[in-house]
């Protein structure tokens, strides 16, 4: 099979239609405060820690409503042109600097065409850029500066934006600007145990784990999320890798999961999923975490 048809055969249309998420709890309230600041016409954001489960609520939010989605992750490398469009220069020797030679980017698709736009990990946005987005937002048209044109922005366009705490390290404080246009904001932190617990079991579907298991997971994992030493967390992403190894390396070897096995699997993810404070040494505070919570180190 050669590039061409590989990527024929696998082009997805539309990137948004993954497996269900768990809709309880907070993340019950929060889409369904979002989805009043939608009909009230109210552009929401969602703040939270890493791995909380921010974008995967935005995507089902998205999807749920039924209109063409689009999302930008930003961070400094993300320019205006990446938002709005560009010209493609092939285009462009055929076409000249018209209309037929631009690829619009996926905020204008989603202004133009009344779709909803996620602005993924906004405050990792360089302040310049997220300005580009202003007036679609407010005076409902939106500025081109490569076609030198104003458009209109369709009525059911609508914005949702995800990002973490500003403390969190590559963020910044968003301008006043984009604060105040976007009018209700959402927090979202880790999940009680008793939803993690389905999230997990949901993202290890064909591993048959116990729940004694899993919940052996989750204690560890909840212990990264109040212990002092630390200052960035265990996520929901940790406790699925952990459990999802330890449940693999069970499989092939046919030795049922213990706690030496879940301590192992631990020790792979956690190593690079915590940050510890400043002088803390990784593997002595690894070694008794695991030894508290599962009764050996692995
Ligand atoms: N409510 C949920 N139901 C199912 N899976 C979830 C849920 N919340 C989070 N997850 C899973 O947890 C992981 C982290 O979620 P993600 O949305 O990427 O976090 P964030 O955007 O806050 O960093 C992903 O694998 C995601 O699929
Ligand atoms: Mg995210």
């Amino acid at each position: 099979m050669d590039h061409v048809e590989l990527l024929a055969r696998t082009k997805v249309e539309d990137p948004g239609s993954e497996s269900e998420i768990v809709l309880e709890g907070q993340y019950k309230d929060a889409y369904e405060a979002m989805l009043d600041a939608h009909n009230a016409g109210l552009y929401a954001g969602l703040i939270g820690p890493v791995g909380a489960g921010k974008t995967a609520l935005c995507r089902k939010f998205a999807r749920d409503l039924n209109r063409p989605f689009e999302w930008v992750t930003f961070s400094d490398l993300v320019r205006p042109a990446n938002l709005v469009g560009s010209f493609d220069p092939t285009l462009v020797f055929k076409f000249g600097y018209a209309p037929e030679a631009f690829v619009p980017g996926p905020f204008t698709l989603a202004a133009l065409r009344g779709g909803v736009f996620l602005a993924n990990e906004l405050n990792r946005g360089d302040e310049y850029v997220l300005n580009t987005m202003l007036d679609a937002l407010e005076e409902r048209r939106l500025y081109v500066p490569a076609l030198r044109s104003w458009y209109r922005v369709s009525p059911d366009f609508y914005l949702i934006a995800a990002m973490n705490p500003t403390e969190n390290r590559g963020t910044r404080r968003l301008s006043s600007a984009i604060r105040d246009r976007i009018k209700v904001w959402i927090r979202l932190e880790y999940p009680n145990r008793a939803t993690e617990l389905k999230i997990v079991a949901q993202h290890c579907g064909e591993y048959a784990l116990a729940p004694a298991q899993l919940e052996r997971v989750l204690e560890l994992v909840s212990e990264t999320r109040t212990d002092p030493a630390v200052d960035a967390p265990a996520s929901i992403r940790s406790s699925i890798g952990i459990a999802r190894f330890a449940a693999e390396r069970a499989r092939r070897t046919g030795v049922p999961v213990d706690g030496k096995l879940l301590a192992q699997a631990a020790r792979l993810i956690l190593t690079e999923a915590v940050k510890l404070k400043p002088g803390r040494k990784l593997d002595v505070w690894l070694d008794s975490l695991l030894t508290k919570t599962l009764g050996t180190a692995g």
